[in-house]
This record gives structure tokens, sequence and C-alpha cells, in this order.
């Protein structure tokens, strides 16, 4: 297994006319599936932030030419409902938007590679400062909680009023 991995060539890559048609397919198995929205849906969320001027930026997930993945960033999406006193890990913040891997690719390791290589982008601050990254999972989603909590991620103790995720807050 170790061999196998070592053999990859993990990378991101950033959302283009290119690369899209590949992307939008991609799913998470039956278990998974409920837990992200498509991505032909982030895909036109990220469209609607853009031209509103909001900071997004998706990526394909890659293992050599093959797609296995997609991640979204975001930095300072602010909802119109948030208390940024008590969600203090919003404003100038950098947020793991959206993550998910295909059914066809879950289990093999390229999750932990995938969210690495994103968490190594957003340290490069790439659009300004920020001293946390925040994402959000559906309290019964397992498998992205066991994730992010080895990854250094957070839970907040109480969930937010009006959401129906919890947050997890990364010290960057
Ligand atoms: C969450 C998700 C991205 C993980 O991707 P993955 O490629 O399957 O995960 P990996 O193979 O890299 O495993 C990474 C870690 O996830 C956890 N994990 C993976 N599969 C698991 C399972 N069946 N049960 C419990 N934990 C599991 C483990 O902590 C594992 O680390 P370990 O192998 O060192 O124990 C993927 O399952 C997915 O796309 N899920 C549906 C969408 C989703 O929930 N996205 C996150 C929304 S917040």
């Amino acid at each position: 297994m170790d061999n196998e991995i070592q053999k990859r060539n993990v990378r991101l890559v950033k959302v283009d006319r290119k690369n899209f048609d590949s992307l939008v397919d991609l799913t998470p198995d039956e278990a998974g599936r409920h837990y992200v929205a498509d991505n032909i849906y982030s895909l036109a969320e990220a469209y609607a932030n853009l031209a509103d001027g909001n900071k997004v930026q998706p990526f394909g997930i890659y293992d050599g030419d093959t797609p296995v993945g997609f991640v979204m960033i975001g930095y300072d999406i602010i909802d119109e409902n948030d208390d940024l006193d008590k969600q203090y890990f919003i404003k100038d913040c950098y947020l793991v938007w959206r993550f998910m891997i295909d059914e066809k690719y879950q289990h093999k390791g390229y999750g932990k590679e995938g969210l690495k290589l994103a968490l190594d982008y957003i340290r490069t601050f790439p659009f300004g400062k920020a001293e946390y990254c925040w994402l959000s999972y559906e309290p019964e989603n397992d498998r992205a909680r066991k994730l992010y909590q080895s990854f250094g991620f957070v839970e907040e103790k109480e969930m937010p009023e009006g959401w129906d995720e919890i947050p997890a807050v990364l010290k960057l």
C-alpha cells in the first residue's frame, strides 16, 4: 500500500475550460453523496461568488492525469446571517468549502492527500493573510470528522443558530 502511494502523483489542478467537464461527473459513494453538493452546483456557486467579487478557487484533485476528486477553497465568505463576533473564524479566513473523492477512489488515501494539498495551498495565503481556516460538516459525517481532526481542525462546542452543520477550525 505504501509503495502504491509513493508511486502516485496527487496534485490540485485549477478548474478551467479544459477540465471542468471531467470533474462534474465525480460523485462520492451512496453513503457520502448526501454530505456534499454536486460538483456542478459547486461550480455554479463558485461562478456566482466570483461574479459578486468574492474570492473562491475550485480545484480538481488529480492522480497524474486522472481526476479523483474536487475541492473548493473560499476566503472571507460571509453569509448575511453570520454572527461575526461568535463566528470569529469566518471574516478574513479561509474556508474549505467543498471536498469530495469519487466513489471509485475513496478509502485509498486520496482524501488525506487532497486535503493536505488544499491546506498547503491555503498556507501560501493566495487571497490574503488569515489566522484561521474553517469548514463544516453534518454531525453524523464521521468519515469527514475523523479526517479533519487528524489535520488539527477543532470542532466548535456549539452549532451556530440556524446552522445544520458543525464548524471546525484550524489555526493556520
Ligand atoms: C470524506 C472523504 C473526502 C474522505 O476521502 P477518502 O479518500 O475516502 O479518505 P482517505 O482514504 O484518504 O482516508 C482518510 C481518513 O478518512 C477516514 N476514513 C476514511 N474512510 C473511513 C471509513 N470508512 N470510516 C471511518 N473513517 C474513514 C480515516 O481517518 C482515514 O484515515 P486513515 O486511513 O489514516 O484511518 C470521502 O469519503 C468523501 O468524498 N465523502 C463524501 C463527501 C464528504 O463527506 N465530504 C466532506 C463534506 S464536509
